[in-house]
């Protein structure tokens, strides 16, 4: 504790441009007031901790330049230092994926790669990344192999292409040994199609994706799960439309499919317990990806942040630490939720 007593006057206050004048009548310094910069040279903190009172000085700073909440995207990933990995309290150890591997659909970009990037920075073994996006889908398992030492690979997969998920889901297994957790990421979105002229065929399309897309993978990552007879977890990017009707742009096709998504987390928790699976899905408000900057929905995107609390769009890397928590031993005991991350969109 620092003992150091500080005169009354504690901080010398310097003021500028006319900081070589000495004394000056108060009348002269409130005519010129608005010309000055005036500032410390330290800033006295005087504390009481454990009932002592203590004094210390820290230095000014220059105001850090302040960005939107939000702004800030995660463009590359951090290598972890196997090191630390022994020094880390059983609680941290838990959060780690030390030895695990991730199937991850979407991971191409968006909040898929993002959620890679995750988990690849707390020691995940190694991911697959399975996307319909041949280029940015090679580019981004180069990318994160490069910055993090992580083995990833890239699978050309369409989710409605069961033979192509099942032959993908075997080539990993065989490379890695086995497979841990499945994050299903993969989805497209429709909007502002009022339902009565909704075509059948692009209903169709958006559920065969989102919803038996994402329900092929979880089977074919189930079964090899409950074939390794190891523990698993699989998470869904549902939605919040998945629990609300969003404002003001009609999308009936979607809200359905992300309900979907929601209910199908539920029943093969249940079903899966049995096999040491868990089930959970992450269910975003509004992210600030390719998804939504198109410039069909900017006036709409002012609609989306006025109602939401925090008022921002979620940031792409937003869902990584609940990624991780949800793929991690930390959440041992939660199966079937649905954690909605969205800034306070649903409150109202
Ligand atoms: N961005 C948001 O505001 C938001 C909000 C809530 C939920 N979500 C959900 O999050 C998930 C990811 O969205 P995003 O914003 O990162 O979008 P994105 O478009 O940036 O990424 C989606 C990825 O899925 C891939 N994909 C699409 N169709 C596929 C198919 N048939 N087979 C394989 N891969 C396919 C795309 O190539 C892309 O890499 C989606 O399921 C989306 O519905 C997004």
């Amino acid at each position: 504790m620092l003992s150091r007593t500080f005169p009354r006057v504690i901080a010398k206050r310097v003021v500028t441009p006319a900081a070589a004048t000495t004394i000056r009548p108060f009348s002269k310094v409130e005519g010129r007031k608005n010309a000055e910069v005036v500032s410390a040279e330290t800033v006295p903190v005087i504390t009481y901790a454990d009932g002592a009172r203590a004094e210390h000085m820290i230095p000014p700073q220059e105001p850090a330049v302040v960005k939107p909440p939000g702004a800030d995207v995660q463009k590359h990933a951090v290598a972890l230092d196997p090191s630390i990995l022994s020094r880390l309290t059983p609680t941290m150890k838990k959060f780690t994926l030390t030895d695990k591997v991730a199937v991850i659909t979407g991971g191409g970009r968006g909040l898929g790669y993002n959620m890679a990037q995750g988990l690849a920075e707390v020691g995940v073994k190694g991911i697959a990344i399975m996307d319909v996006g041949a280029d940015y889908g090679a580019q981004a398992a180069e990318q994160l192999t490069r910055e993090t030492g992580v083995d990833v690979r890239f699978y050309q997969v369409d989710v409605r292409d069961g033979a192509a998920i099942s032959g993908a889901v075997k080539d990993i297994s065989a490379h890695y040994g086995h497979i841990d957790v499945l994050i299903n990421s993969a989805g497209i979105a429709d909007s502002n199609i009022p339902a009565e002229n909704y075509p059948a065929e692009k209903f169709r399309r958006l559920i065969d994706i989102n919803v038996n897309g994402s329900f092929l993978v979880a089977q074919a990552v189930g079964r090899e799960m409950i074939q390794q007879r190891r523990p698993g977890s699989i998470i869904f990017i549902a939605s919040m439309s998945g629990s609300i009707v969003n404002y003001p742009q009609e999308q009936s096709c979607y809200n359905a499919s992300k309900a979907g998504v929601i209910q199908l987390t539920k029943s093969l928790a249940a079903e899966w317990a049995k096999y040491g699976i868990r089930v959970n899905a992450i269910s975003p408000g509004y992210m600030d990806t390719a998804l939504n900057r198109v410039p069909a929905l900017d006036a709409q995107k002012k609609i989306w942040i006025e109602a939401t609390p925090q008022k921002r769009l979620g940031a792409v890397d937003d869902l990584n630490n609940l990624a991780v928590y949800l793929a991690s031993d930390a959440s041992s005991y939660m199966t079937g939720t649905n954690a909605i991350i969205d800034g306070g969109y649903t409150l109202y």
